[in-house]
């Protein structure tokens, strides 16, 4: 079993260095392949109340044989249940799926600028911290301009901000404003959705080192600072995946890659515009 280190959050909350992602697995699928990640080493896990699959991801957890405090779980709120109570609402809701009494990380999914309710939400996340609910609580999808308002009107500023992150979409200035701010970056997609395996490029880099080209993937996210989430429902992949730790890319494997980059390449929705259904 591989064993994954351990980065700080800004609130001095501990999180492993690369998660386990549950998306589009449903109920059944998820408790299988959290067991399956939980073997191989994973000990983040990364659901949201919109994957329908927070009642598998918490029973494929709990029926295994780790402690709840070695395991980092992580849900979020979805756009519809934004605003200060609903949040509250939603947050009991998750809880109950999850069959647990708190969870690691809370996340908003997307800002929704046009709905406007995101500090509304934070400002119940912020009351659900404080009475130990969720341990450190984040965002996804959130822009500099969203995550300045955060800070500004609340003074709280996110442990994370969970964004959408490959090789060929390197996120650079985001990145800069996280590092500003004191915000840990998590990588959505960062195989690509799959779709960059296979690259010439990263293949290239991969050949170098006798790995794979997901590996050589989730090590770009790892030495660019951030946590890569995978979803694999493959058990041989799972832990294939970890094996990112065990070498190191160099100076000319990252100028390699990042010739891939541009920010034409994104894959999900704008964040300025996207509308959560
Ligand atoms: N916050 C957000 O808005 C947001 C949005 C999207 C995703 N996410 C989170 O991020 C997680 C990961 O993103 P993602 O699932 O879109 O994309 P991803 O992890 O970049 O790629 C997943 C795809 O790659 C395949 N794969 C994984 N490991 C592989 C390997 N070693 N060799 C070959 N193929 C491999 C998987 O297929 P198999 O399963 O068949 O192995 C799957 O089709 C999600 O599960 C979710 O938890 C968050």
């Amino acid at each position: 079993m591989t064993t994954i280190p351990l980065l700080t959050l800004n609130d001095g909350h501990r999180i492993p260095a690369m998660g386990f992602g549950t998306y589009p697995l449903d109920n059944p699928q998820a408790e299988a392949a959290v067991r399956e990640a939980l073997r191989a080493g994973y000990r983040l896990f990364d659901t949201a109340s919109r994957y329908g699959n927070e009642s598998g991801v918490g029973t494929g957890l709990v029926s295994f044989d780790v402690g709840r405090e070695d395991i980092f779980v992580t849900t979020k709120l979805r756009g519809a249940d934004q605003g200060f109570d609903s949040t509250l609402r939603a947050f009991e809701s998750s809880l109950e799926r999850l069959k647990m009494s708190y969870v690691d990380l809370y996340l908003i999914h997307w800002p929704l600028p046009m709905k406007d309710q995101y500090v509304e939400s934070w400002k119940a996340m912020v009351r659900l911290r404080d009475e130990g609910r969720i341990r450190s609580i984040g965002v996804s999808n959130f822009l500099p301009e969203h995550l300045q308002r955060l800070v500004d009107e609340t003074g709280v500023t996110p442990a994370v901000n969970q964004i959408e992150m490959h090789a060929d979409f390197a996120q650079g200035a985001l990145l800069e404003t996280h590092r500003k701010l004191g915000i840990l970056t998590e990588a959505w997609s960062p195989l690509g959705h799959g779709k960059l395996l296979e690259n010439p490029v990263v293949q290239r880099v991969a050949a170098r080192h006798g790995k794979s080209g997901a590996q050589v993937l989730l090590r770009w996210v790892i030495d660019s600072g951030a946590i890569p989430i995978p979803k694999s429902a493959h058990p041989e992949r799972m832990r294939a995946n970890l094996h990112s730790f065990d070498f190191q890319l160099t100076a000319d494997d990252m100028r390699d890659l990042a010739t891939l980059d541009s920010p034409h390449n994104r894959i999900g929705g704008d964040p300025a515009t996207y509308v959560e259904e």
